[in-house]
């Protein structure tokens, strides 16, 4: 697990922030699902010939007996929940969630064994409209993250299941050609997943694959032509994508259009999210015939982006707004209630108040380390026989002087004061 420290959390909730605005403005609600589901869910799902069922899941037997594995993507999950509790009868519905995921990969920047996802899923409706409809929010997040530059959509049309079986008896018969020259990984796919053999990372392989039978030759009509509306549509939006042949997931519940927005701006790990269509998965998982489609994406890849690209905000890189500073005895109670009625009458503000008493500087030098922009200063001076008590604030982003302040009027100045800077 790759730790989130209390810097990166900010960048995490600003993204985290900008998601459900996205979410919400698209008219889609949220839904949880369990982070450990029966096993058999996802390698029913996901497929047994494939990477993550085979090596990456983290799988073991409860004091039941019981087979579970910790999730290692949502779908499956999301699916499963929803059909449960019959969200997905004859109904259209737009879903999104959120949470960690669990895949045993080598570990590097961008690829970790615990991860977070924000994903969308759409069900029940067949046309290109919602395929375009899930890029165009995705596109929306990018845009508000400004992150667009940075990114491109990648997408493929893998066809039908009936389409892919075709292609498949076509490319094992073309394997079984080649059998003697195969390594071992593509032998014992080229039966259970022969489109997983396209995949292999061998040059040996890949040379034989030069000459292997082309998926968009076994697509079928329907498919071509749902994949032509989807992209006149995208074109319509100016949303811009390149066709990748090469492009088949590593998912396999997916039919038609598959995409992927990519990235340079974080080297090996370029997938910030991947997606598509799942029609056959409800049926297939024993649900009624609902067909789907949805994305997720990398949260600690857009995290890492955001950040090396310099993009976040400086709002959003503060926790702290205003530090309270007492000096004087006996200031605690109402330090205390100031702070309560600057947190009542600025909500968004973040407002620390001073604990363990000291001496002015020391405080100050606290108020500074914190990052706060403003410093509220509740101050009691013995002046003759009689104690006088004095507000002042002071900005920490600037060289002004602190100015003093009526208890009556501080709320309205340090309103004034945070919208200035
Ligand atoms: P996926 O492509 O396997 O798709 O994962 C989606 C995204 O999760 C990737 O693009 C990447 O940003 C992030 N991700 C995957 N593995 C890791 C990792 N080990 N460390 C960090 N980030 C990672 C799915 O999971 C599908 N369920 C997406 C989907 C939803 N398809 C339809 N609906």
């Amino acid at each position: 697990m790759n730790d989130i420290l209390p810097g990166e959390s900010l960048t995490w909730q600003y993204v985290e922030g900008c998601f459900r605005s996205v979410v919400k403005s698209f008219g889609y609600q949220e839904i949880r699902f369990p982070v450990l589901e029966q096993t058999q869910l996802f390698k029913r799902s996901i497929g047994e010939v494939t990477d993550i069922v085979e090596k990456e899941m983290y799988s073991f037997d409860d004091r039941n007996g019981d087979n579970l594995s910790l999730r290692p993507e949502g779908t499956a999950g999301c699916v499963r929940a929803a059909d449960q509790h019959g969200l997905l009868y004859n109904q259209q519905q737009r879903l999104w969630y959120q949470g960690p995921m669990f895949r045993h990969e080598r570990p590097q920047k961008g690829r970790y064994r615990q991860f977070h996802q924000f994903g969308v899923e759409a069900f029940g409706m067949p046309g290109p409209d919602i395929d375009v409809e899930v890029l165009q929010l995705a596109h929306q997040l990018w845009l508000k993250l400004g992150l667009l530059p940075h990114v491109q959509l990648e997408i493929n049309n893998i066809g039908s299941s009936e389409d892919r079986k075709r292609y498949a008896a076509a490319l094992t018969a073309f394997l079984e050609q080649h059998e003697a020259s195969l390594d071992e990984d593509a032998k014992r796919r080229m039966h259970s997943n022969p489109m997983r053999v396209l995949d292999s990372k061998n040059p040996q392989v890949q040379e034989i694959l030069a000459d292997a039978p082309a998926l968009a030759d076994y697509v079928s009509d329907d498919s071509v032509e749902h994949y032509q509306q989807l992209q006149a549509l995208l074109r319509g939006l100016g949303i811009e994508f390149r066709e990748n042949p090469r492009l088949v997931r590593g998912l396999d519940y997916y039919n038609n259009c598959v995409y992927e927005w990519t990235t340079e701006a974080l080297g090996a790990q370029g997938a910030v999210c991947g997606g598509g269509r799942y029609d056959g998965l409800v049926a297939q998982l024993g649900g009624r015939d609902t067909v789907a489609a949805g994305f997720a994406i990398g949260i600690e890849r857009l995290v890492l982006m955001l950040e090396s690209l310099d993009l976040v905000p400086e709002q959003a890189r503060r926790a702290i707004d205003v530090y309270l500073i007492m000096v004087g005895d006996n200031l605690t109670a109402q330090g205390l209630a100031l702070a309560a009625q600057l947190r009542q009458a600025l909500p968004d503000a973040g407002i620390v108040s001073h604990c363990g008493g000291g001496k002015y500087n020391s405080q100050v030098k606290k108020a500074f380390n914190a990052g706060a922009r403003l410093a509220v200063i509740l101050e009691r001076r013995d002046s003759g026989s009689e104690a006088v008590q004095h507000l002042r604030l002071r900005r920490l982003d600037s060289d002004d002087e602190a100015i003093t302040v009526e208890l009556a009027e501080v709320v309205d100045k340090v309103r004034e004061m945070l919208a200035a800077s």
